[in-house]
């Protein structure tokens, strides 16, 4: 098959990684109506064609929180990322730092962040669940540092878990469960369970050996609700913001005075995130609720963006909107379900080559040029 787009990637995935994990990536909360509202928002938003400018001189090369990046871009946090293909987290990270991105390991990756870090020279960011045992927050804040990450990204979105049916149906849970349908379907994967098999690890890596019940077979939404801290508030983020010295970014933020509130407890960034869909159903599309947070706190933090970007015409129309970058998370797991570290990487150079075309064809040469003139009115 000759692959040209983030859409023929998922294709491959969809045949290579098992059902129960190819479902866990594609799937939102309850009715899916956020998850759909994201990519519909985006195709709403129409660009505006520019003819005969000089668009000889492109470079999609900007910065992210004072690092220079090739395109604005980083892979987002996404938990059992190793159960898409065997150390998924080590081959993603891999393909970042080729492509010259950020990437962030989740607290709920397969891979652990000392795993990560000794197979990748480039410093990773890592992503943050405050869980109820504060000390093994303090100690995974500490292993981040140790491990040299250079941005810790807070997810404030997932105190409480949204339901995915298809999780539930499907009997999710970390190793899976050997019910008869899962194995069936894992026996027509060979290609993952070689790669499974292989792996450094087959739990979640961060946290095994120090929270209880992980990775003994208790599904992953039981898991979560009991580990998980409802009670996490502001006063957390000061704690955090006071116990990890490096850039903080505020991740699962949609609301202007939450925005606000990022800001003052010491966000370096937020990023303006539904969490791809997967939390509150019924909330607004990620880019419907750019454009108000931009314009509120865009000249205090770095604003970044995620939630359906598959294309490098969604990178410029978030950019368009008041984004500095954009985290991409199916888009890139499917090119990992599809072909490892080199299906990332393509995942990353598609949508590149994607942004550069959209530059020349809507009179941009550079990324800071990009603003609401692109847009068609
Ligand atoms: C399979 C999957 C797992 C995820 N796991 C995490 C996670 O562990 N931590 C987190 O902050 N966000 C997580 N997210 C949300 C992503 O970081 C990101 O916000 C979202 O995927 C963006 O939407 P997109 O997939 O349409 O690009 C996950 C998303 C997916 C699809």
């Amino acid at each position: 098959m000759v692959v040209t787009c983030i859409e023929d990637l998922r294709e491959i995935a969809r045949h290579k990684v098992p059902r129960m994990f190819f479902d866990y990536a594609e799937s939102g909360s309850y009715a899916e109506e956020t998850l759909h509202a994201n990519r519909r928002d985006l195709e709403a938003i129409l660009l505006r064609q520019k003819i005969l400018v000089d668009v000889s001189k492109r470079s999609t090369a900007t910065q992210i929180l004072g690092k220079p990046v090739s395109v604005p871009l980083a892979l987002a946090p996404i938990g059992l990322c190793g159960m898409q293909r065997g150390n998924g987290e080590i081959l993603a990270a891999k393909a970042a730092a080729k492509a010259g991105i950020p990437f962030c390991l989740s607290t709920m990756s397969v891979c652990s962040i000392e795993d990560v870090a000794e197979e990748v020279s480039e410093p990773f960011w890592f992503q943050l669940y405050v869980m109820r045992d504060r000390k093994f927050i303090r100690a995974l804040v500490e292993r981040a540092s140790a491990a040299k990450c250079s941005a810790l990204v807070l997810t404030v979105d997932l105190q409480v878990l949204g339901q995915r049916h298809r999780d539930i149906k499907n009997g999710l849970s970390v190793p899976p469960k050997m019910k008869i349908a899962n194995l069936i379907d894992i026996a027509t994967k060979p290609g993952w369970i070689i790669s499974v098999l292989r792996a450094k690890r087959r739990n979640f890596g961060n946290s095994v050996g120090h929270v209880q019940g992980v990775g003994d077979n208790t599904s992953l939404a039981e898991w979560t609700n009991s580990q998980f801290d409802p009670a996490l508030n502001w006063e957390d983020v000061k704690w955090i913001r006071s116990i990890w010295k490096g850039p903080l970014i505020l991740k699962g933020i949609l609301d202007v005075d939450d925005a606000k509130l990022a800001t003052e407890h010491g966000a370096d960034a937020i990023v303006v995130s539904n969490h791809g869909g997967r939390q509150l159903d019924g909330a607004p599309s990620s880019i419907w609720a750019l454009p108000k947070i931009a314009e509120a706190v865009g000249n205090k933090v770095e604003v970044l963006f995620d939630g359906g970007v598959r294309s490098g015409q969604d990178v410029m129309r978030a950019l368009a909107l008041g984004a500095k970058a954009c985290m991409i998370g199916r888009a890139y797991i499917y090119g990992l379900g599809a072909r490892g570290e080199e299906g990332v990487g393509e995942a990353i150079g598609f949508i590149r080559r994607e942004l550069e075309t959209t530059m020349a064809l809507t009179g941009v040469n550079k990324i800071s040029e990009i603003g609401p003139q692109v847009i068609a009115r």
